[in-house]
């Protein structure tokens, strides 16, 4: 097979936004204890997070971080997580069927963000809370002081406000599965309320609302529709989610996971498009793609739920999935997704961090270590820099059980004029051929390759495990020259590569 680029610095899409490479911690299962946060662990700090783990969090290169939830926020009091540790309430999770300590809240989590060097998204709950209770959070983090919460916030030894800029307007609120899940008429007018009042309290906040859980929701389209009615002019964003797992050994559909997501993007933009013209508006939401990633949840719908509350757990192993090559190079394709849709989708963040579906792994009193997912979001990450550049692609292509007949490279390029660097992303789906990528780089003028990465294994359903921490990593796709105004790289069957030219 064969595949053809044409690459023209001209043709931007539009810039890449740094939060596009955001992540997502959750107070669910080990992400925050046992994950970020483990104080007796021999590289805890004085704060009682992981150093180990913050290494990783900074080589993985993700800028906001949506908190703290996830279905979890929709039954969480903001409040039970600031002031002195010893007086925070002990709780139920309903969400996830476990006990919430509360020992890490926004102002722990606010420091660990600073070592980090993220910024902080947080998500409010509109499940079983509403507009006040949103207010007060804002006013914590956001207000000076002079206030009781801003006050409050001072004296819990946060003397600067936080100065939030993304929050989320609750989480999945079409979930049936949702506390406190609601008609998109109701949520519709609840976020509208809440958004203009945070507004009040602090005009330079940027809100999103929450879109549906995922493209497959009976109330698709439709949902998305209503809710901006609503609050079109209230809000800057609607989310996307989408998770992505092979089903029934069906590796072609499953590689092709990305084609179901440009659709996704492209139909939750058309459907705020349609409800600004109508409102006959020249304001454009964009997308906060805030969950998104390869996630096995048919096989954490097979686990039983713990129902007696007072065997629920602290912390519990949920949701930890081990990453494959297949995996890895199905998220780098997600990537490269979400950067083809650069004039949209200028929000993302990938679901989760830290044990929980995650690119980071720990053991308790032990070892963390970096799945194979981690690769191509640090990659990317570091890479991706300027404007996204829309690329001629021509393609063999192949059947899928699930999206019909599909290209067999998928591939996207940025260009940072400024920095004088080119970089270009592709993916080869096919599960059993090499593919040979001509590139027209002519465009570009003399350049010549600086750095070229390759994610490939004769194993695909090759892991990185506690016992085998670096059995999967990159090597170089030594396969790519340029000459004369073309760049030629092979790509294995079932790959990921990505070259940077200068
Ligand atoms: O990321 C795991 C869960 O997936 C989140 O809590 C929820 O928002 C989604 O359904």
């Amino acid at each position: 097979p064969s595949a053809h680029l044409t690459l023209d610095p001209h043709f931007t899409v539009g810039v890449v936004d740094r939060r596009v490479f955001g992540g997502f911690v959750e107070h669910l299962g080990r992400c925050v204890y046992d994950g970020i946060y483990e104080p007796g662990h021999p590289t805890a700090d004085a704060d009682g997070f992981r150093e180990d783990v913050l290494a990783l969090v900074r080589e993985l290169g993700v800028s906001t971080i949506r908190y703290p939830g996830g279905n979890f926020v929709s039954g969480f009091r903001w409040e039970d997580s600031v002031g002195p540790k010893e007086k925070r309430p002990v709780r139920a999770d309903l969400a996830w069927h476990s006990i919430e300590t509360n020992q890490v809240g926004i102002d722990e989590f606010g420091r660990w963000l600073d070592k980090a060097g993220s910024d902080l998204m947080y998500a409010v709950n509109l499940g079983t809370r509403g507009v006040l209770e949103a207010l007060d959070v804002l006013e914590y983090t956001n207000v000076r002081g002079g206030t009781t919460l801003s006050d409050a916030r001072i004296a819990n030894g946060r003397t600067e406000p936080y100065g939030v800029k993304m929050w989320c307007l609750g989480n999945e609120m079409d979930g049936p599965w949702q506390l406190g899940h609601r008609s998109a008429e109701d949520y519709g007018k609840i976020a509208s309320q809440t958004a203009k009042a945070m507004r009040q309290l602090d005009p330079s906040v940027e809100l999103v609302v929450c879109g549906s859980s995922s493209a497959q929701m009976p109330t698709f389209g439709a949902w998305e529709h209503t809710v901006l009615e609503h609050s079109y002019d209230d809000v800057d964003f609607i989310s996307c989610h989408a998770y992505y797992e092979e089903l029934g050994g069906d590796t072609g559909s499953f590689l092709a996971s990305a084609v179901n997501m440009d659709h996704f993007i492209e139909s939750v933009v058309a459907t705020a498009d349609a409800v600004g013209a109508a409102l006959k508006s020249t304001k454009k939401i964009n997308i906060s793609f805030d969950e998104w990633n390869v996630w096995y949840i048919s096989r954490y719908h097979e686990v039983d739920r713990i129902t007696d509350i007072e065997e629920w757990p602290v912390a519990p192993r949920l949701l930890e999935d081990s990453y494959s090559v297949l995996d890895a190079v199905v998220v780098g394709n997600l990537l490269i997704s979400l950067l083809k849709h650069a004039d949209r989708v200028t929000s993302a963040s990938l679901a989760q961090l830290v044990n929980v579906i995650a690119p980071i792994m720990t053991e308790p009193g032990g070892d963390t270590w970096r799945q194979t997912t981690f690769f191509p979001f640090a990659i990317t990450s570091r890479l991706a820099t300027g404007s996204a550049l829309e690329l001629k692609l021509d393609s063999d292509s192949y059947e899928t059980a699930q999206y019909g007949t599909v290209p067999t490279v998928d591939a996207v390029a940025t260009h940072d004029a400024e920095a004088g660097t080119t970089a270009i992303f592709l993916v080869n789906r096919s599960i059993d051929a090499p593919t040979t990528v001509t590139i027209d780089v002519s465009g570009l003028g003399d350049v010549r390759i600086a750095e070229t990465h390759l994610l490939a294994d004769d194993d695909i359903y090759a892991k990185n495990t506690l016992d085998h921490q670096d059995r999967v990593g990159t090597t170089e796709n030594s396969t790519a020259v340029v000459t004369g105004g073309t760049l030629t790289v092979t790509l294995p069957a079932v790959s990921w590569t990505a070259i940077s030219l200068v």
